[in-house]
C-alpha cells in the first residue's frame, strides 16, 4: 500500500509593486526554492496589496506576470509548488474583511510599514494601506501554513497575524493554525547600495542603490563599483554593522551569493581595500542572477505556459482557501448559501 505522509505547509508572497530586487531574492525567494520536497508550498503575487499605493495598470499587469516568470526561474517548479495570483483567489479579500473586524485600530496604527508608507504617500493614506495587515493575515491563515518565510521588514505583520488568529481562536475555538515566521539568518535585510541605512526597495524610482533581478551584468557591476562604503580610516573588510554598515551590507550580499561566512570573507580580503572588494561582490551577484535572468526572459515569451501555471495554481489554492473560509463563515454565524 502506498504510504501517505502529510507534508508541512509553507506560504509566502511578494507585492508586484515594483520590479523584483536582489533584496526580494536574497531575503525571500532564495529561501523558498529549496523547500519544495519538505513542504507543501504556496507562493503568490500579492496584487491586491500592490494597489494600496497607486499603480499604473499596464505596469502592474506586466510586473505580475514577470514576477511569476521570475519565481519559476528562481527554481520554484510549478509541478511542486502552488504558484498563483492573489486576486484570482477571492477568498483572500473575503477573509480579509472578516479579519478586519478582529484587528484593532491601535494595533494597525503601530505598524512601522504603515507609518513609513503614510509619510511617503501623504496625499494617499487610504484605508487599504491601513488595513493591509488584516489582508496579509488572511493570505496566511487561509492556508493554515506551518511556516511563513519573510524578510525582517515583514516580521511585524506576521506577528500581528498571530495576534489576530489568537483573538479569533479565543472566541470560536481552534479555527486557525498559528504559523511561525521564518526569517533567514543571512539576507533578511539587504540595504540600498547608496544608503546602507535604508532597505533595498523595489518601489523606489531610479534609485542607484538597488539591483533588479533582471539587471544586465554591466549595470550590476556599475552599481557595485559605485556602492557606498564607509568613511572609516582602517579601510579593511570587516563585519561591523553598526560602524561600517556599507561594508557589512556588501559582506551580507557576498555571503548570501557565495555561501562563505563573514570570517572567510574577512580572511579572503585581508590586506585589500574596498576598491578590490566591491567588484568581487558585483561579480558574485552577476553569476547568481545570470541564470535567473536568462530563464525568466525565456519564460516571458511563453505566455500560454505562464497562463496555464497561474490558472492551475489558483484552482489548487482556491480549493484549500475555500475550506478555511467556509469554516470561518460558519463560526461567525453567516447563513450557509
Ligand atoms: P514585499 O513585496 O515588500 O517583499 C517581499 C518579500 O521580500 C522581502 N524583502 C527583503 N528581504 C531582505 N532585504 C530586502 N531589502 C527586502 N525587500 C523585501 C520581504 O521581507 C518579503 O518577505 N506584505 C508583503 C507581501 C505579502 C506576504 C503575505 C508575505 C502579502 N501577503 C503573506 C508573506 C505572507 C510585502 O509587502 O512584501
Amino acid at each position: 500500500m502506498e504510504e501517505t505522509t502529510v507534508k508541512k505547509r509553507m506560504l509566502s508572497g511578494i507585492k508586484p509593486s515594483g520590479d523584483l530586487t536582489l533584496g526580494s531574492y536574497l531575503g525571500a525567494i532564495k529561501n523558498w526554492s529549496a523547500r519544495a520536497e519538505e513542504f507543501d508550498c504556496f507562493y503568490f503575487m500579492a496584487d491586491l496589496h500592490a494597489i494600496t499605493v497607486r499603480q499604473n495598470p499596464a505596469d502592474l499587469r506586466r510586473r505580475t506576470l514577470e514576477q511569476l516568470a521570475q519565481y519559476i526561474a528562481c527554481g520554484l517548479d510549478p509541478e511542486k509548488n502552488t504558484l498563483f495570483i492573489q486576486s484570482h483567489v477571492p477568498q483572500h479579500a473575503e477573509l480579509g474583511w472578516v479579519l478586519n473586524c478582529y484587528a484593532m485600530f491601535g494595533e494597525l496604527s503601530r505598524m512601522t510599514q504603515f507609518k513609513d508608507k503614510s509619510a511617503k504617500n501623504a496625499d494617499n493614506i487610504n484605508g487599504g494601506l491601513f488595513t493591509y495587515p488584516s489582508l496579509m493575515a488572511a493570505d496566511i491563515l487561509l492556508y493554515q501554513p506551518d511556516l511563513v518565510p519573510v524578510g525582517e521588514d515583514q516580521k511585524q505583520h506576521v506577528e500581528l497575524c498571530h495576534t489576530i488568529a489568537r483573538r479569533f481562536n479565543g472566541v470560536y475555538g481552534d479555527v486557525f493554525k498559528i504559523p511561525e515566521p521564518y526569517v533567514p539568518k543571512v539576507g533578511a535585510r539587504i540595504m540600498s547600495l547608496t544608503n546602507p541605512t535604508a532597505k533595498m526597495s523595489k518601489s523606489e524610482n531610479e534609485d542607484t542603490g538597488r539591483i533588479l533581478l533582471m539587471d544586465p551584468p554591466e549595470v550590476i557591476m556599475r552599481q557595485f563599483k559605485r556602492a557606498i562604503t564607509d568613511s572609516d580610516t582602517e579601510h579593511c573588510v570587516r563585519f561591523d554593522r553598526e560602524n561600517k554598515p556599507g561594508v557589512a551590507n556588501l559582506m551580507t550580499i557576498y555571503s548570501a551569493c557565495t555561501g562563505e561566512t563573514y570570517e572567510q570573507i574577512e580572511a579572503e580580503f585581508a590586506g585589500q581595500g574596498y576598491g578590490a572588494f566591491k567588484p568581487k561582490v558585483g561579480e558574485a551577484v552577476v553569476e547568481t542572477l545570470r541564470p535567473i535572468r536568462e530563464e525568466a526572459t525565456r519564460l516571458m515569451k511563453d505566455k500560454a505556459y505562464l497562463e496555464s501555471v497561474y490558472r492551475d495554481g489558483a484552482r489548487k489554492a482556491g480549493y484549500v482557501a475555500e475550506k478555511t473560509l467556509r469554516k470561518v463563515y460558519k463560526k461567525v454565524g453567516f447563513v450557509a448559501p
